[in-house]
């Protein structure tokens, strides 16, 4: 029987008295694997060279002996004060040129050699201990890499490495000037050793050099993943190896770091905390997923599944119940092949006493327990059939690190951002019951019958030809506003009228543009008055046609979104930020236009989603909202698990299949 629920276990924080008693009650919860270790740096190393892991080992084994394994985490996002002591330079340095200090986490710098050193010899020693430990399945490379390390670190050390960076991907400082612009402000370098981490300017910024530096940052932070992971995989063949991700944080490239890693694993926390609760943080969060199965191809793990209310100073909502179940379930739904709950107990110390997780601060099991108890016993069974099984969806939406990075640095509008509006288009799809794959541009695209590529600011000729391949093929394109501004080092191109080359396709020129600001937008489209927001695009028609128009502005009655048929498929272009409403009615114009049926229909908070072998396909309905709730379905399906087909108890998650064989 494969692995499919567990905890993040910190047996450190409890004394070793209860230990056993954790692990019962973890057995008769369903648990199957704990990550540990992955702050324990100190306890495992007091001080240099001095090791002490027979506490861990005897963790492991006492819960192997309950049939749980484990998954080790390297402690490299909370090196101990004894080597800050020694090594104060490895703390990083902010914009501000202030260090930041020891007393969190995250405080050390990812390019420092001396730190790189002190991770090889304890990340050896760790790694080969536990190598041959029959308890130890994987490990766990740091802990969210990337978090707090944007506007770090602006050290020397990683100032020299970014030189170096620049210097293999310019070769020539002349390059590097035309490429940036530095024409432009006396900002012209003489060489490579006169270029600087981007520490706080009197004014401005220059943002060519700001998306190297992004695209510099993702890859320092690969690197220093790869220092680790070379080292796991050199003593410890037989283990997996994976890294928890943040879904759609774009402090490091999820593709690039995927490509070290047997799978990837994510962390969600929608009860909201750091963000404001939402009233549906269901679609957020099948986007979520939905990105994160896209950054390898594959299912993949959770690792940190909300359990329980968060809080550090102040805290988020309490999970109403079935709310955790019905979280956990959609990541299930969506490719994860385990959940892990942050995090078992409740901790009684430090900066996160009020994270809760599956047991409250008196470690004894209540409505939380029961429900996670509930929640394994039902579904791990099925969970064994589909593991290892993706969706096929037919829609696709293009995402990419470097768009983001270039809206980030310069997002035109106030309030543009290019993670908000792909969520955006991701959510009418998902409110009407269409699975969506999030794909990388250049990705094949010919199995999708449609694809929405939003934002394609960046451009450079092969993007373009590939996208032009596509819909001569026959391939269903949805472009937006801001596509073909720049070039690959993020310098405006001057050769043609937007969308660049991709006026071809599109059958349109955007001569003029209009930004919102402070105001909205309004679009006739299909006999009805709606809401435009942020940005307007001015077009001229070629061959396409007009399908909505402006309805304010001096460009009143000018075209807002067209349809341009070429080769044997279409290019709509979006010129505009659509509102709900507007984005709800167009969708399903595209949906119908590409001959696309929705697995069914139901109140929005009711999720339906789909995983598939070449048999079966099981498909997930989930009640995120706290009423009862009906559905129909557009396919013959047999209930598995759920007591009444068409009909939902508040939180209740149904699962069906239906054989590929047969002929409905
Ligand atoms: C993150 C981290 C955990 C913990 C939780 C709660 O996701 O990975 O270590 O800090 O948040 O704050
Ligand atoms: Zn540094």
């Amino acid at each position: 029987m494969s692995i499919h629920f567990g905890v993040d276990y910190y047996p450190e924080h409890w004394p070793k008295e209860r230990w056993e008693t954790d692990a019962k009650l973890m057995q008769e919860m369903g648990v199957q694997v704990v990550r540990m270790a992955e702050f324990s740096w100190f306890k495992m190393e007091p001080s240099e060279g001095v090791f002490h892991f027979e506490w861990l080992e005897e963790a492991v084994a006492l819960l192997d002996k309950y049939g749980i394994k484990s998954i080790l985490g390297t402690p490299t996002a909370a090196p101990p004060a004894w080597i800050i002591e020694r090594n104060p330079e490895i703390q990083p340095i902010d914009r501000e040129g202030r260090r930041r200090h020891f007393g969190g986490r995250h405080h050390d710098c990812q390019s420092n050699e001396v730190y790189r050193g002190h991770i090889k010899r304890f990340v050896t020693a760790f790694s080969k201990r536990f190598a041959e430990n029959p308890g130890v399945i994987g490990w766990q490379i740091d802990n969210e890499l990337g978090n707090s390390h944007y506007d770090l670190c602006m050290c020397n050390s990683c100032k020299a490495k970014f030189q170096q960076w620049l210097k293999i991907k310019y070769g020539k400082i002349e390059t590097l000037n035309d490429a940036w612009g530095t024409a432009f402000w006396s900002q012209g370098f003489n060489n490579f050793s006169q270029i600087g981490t981007p520490l706080i300017t009197a004014v401005g910024e220059n943002p060519s050099a700001m998306l190297d530096w992004k695209c510099f940052c993702s890859d320092l932070i690969v690197d220093f993943a790869k220092w680790q992971a070379d080292i796991i995989r050199a003593n410890c063949p037989e283990h997996f190896i994976t890294h928890n991700y943040m879904c759609f944080d774009n402090k490091v490239n999820y593709y690039d770091l995927g490509k070290l890693l047997d799978f990837v694993s994510n962390d969600i926390y929608p009860a909201g905390h750091w963000q404001k609760p939402q009233a549906h943080p269901d679609s957020g969060l099948a986007a979520s997923h939905d990105v994160v199965r896209g950054y390898k191809k594959q299912p993949f793990w959770m690792m940190e599944q909300q359990s329980g209310m968060s809080g550090w100073e102040i805290m988020g909502r309490a999970l109403e119940p079935g709310q955790m179940s019905a979280w956990a379930m959609q990541s299930v739904a969506h490719g994860a092949d385990a959940v892990v709950f942050f995090r078992w107990r409740t901790c009684a110390m430090g900066t996160e006493q009020y994270w809760h997780g599956i047991l409250g601060h008196s470690g004894n099991p209540g409505r939380i327990y029961n429900e996670a108890r509930q929640l394994t016993h039902t579904f791990s069974k099925h969970m064994d059939d589909f593991e290892g099984t993706m969706p096929h969806p037919e829609v696709a939406i293009v995402h990419s690190f470097r768009q983001n990075y270039a809206f980030d640095i310069q997002p035109n509008h106030p309030e543009l951002c290019y993670v908000e509006q792909l969520q955006k288009y991701h959510k009418a799809l998902y409110n009407k019951k269409i699975p969506v794959d999030f794909v990388r541009g250049m990705d094949d695209l010919s199995s999708y019958k449609l694809v929405i590529a939003p934002l394609q600011y960046l451009m450079t000729p092969q993007l373009e030809q590939h996208y032009i391949d596509y819909v001569a093929n026959g391939g269903h394109l949805v472009l937006t506003m801001r596509t073909g501004v720049k070039d690959a080092t993020n310098l405006c191109m001057t050769d043609r009228e937007l969308p660049g080359r991709l006026s071809e396709i599109c059958g349109i020129e955007v001569p003029e543009y209009d930004c919102l600001l402070e105001t909205t937008g309004g679009v006739f489209y299909n006999s009805r008055e709606y809401e435009a927001e942020k940005w307007c695009d001015i077009i001229t028609l070629g061959k396409a046609k007009q399908i909505a128009e402006y309805t304010t502005g001096f460009y009143r009655q000018s075209p807002a979104i067209t349809e341009n048929s070429y080769g044997n498929g279409i290019t709509w272009y979006v010129g505009t930020e659509p509102g709900d409403d507007l984005m709800a009615d167009l969708t399903d114009y595209f949906l119908k236009t590409c001959g696309i049926e929705p697995l069914g229909t139901a109140a929005e908070g009711v999720e339906m989603m789909t995983r598939e072998n070449d048999d079966s396909i099981w498909l997930f309905i989930i009640n995120h909202t706290n009423e009862r709730q009906v559905y129909h379905l557009h396919g013959m399906y047999t209930l598995l698990e759920g007591e009444k087909e068409e009909f939902l108890n508040p939180y209740e998650v149904q699962l069906l299949i239906k054989s590929k064989r047969s002929r409905y």
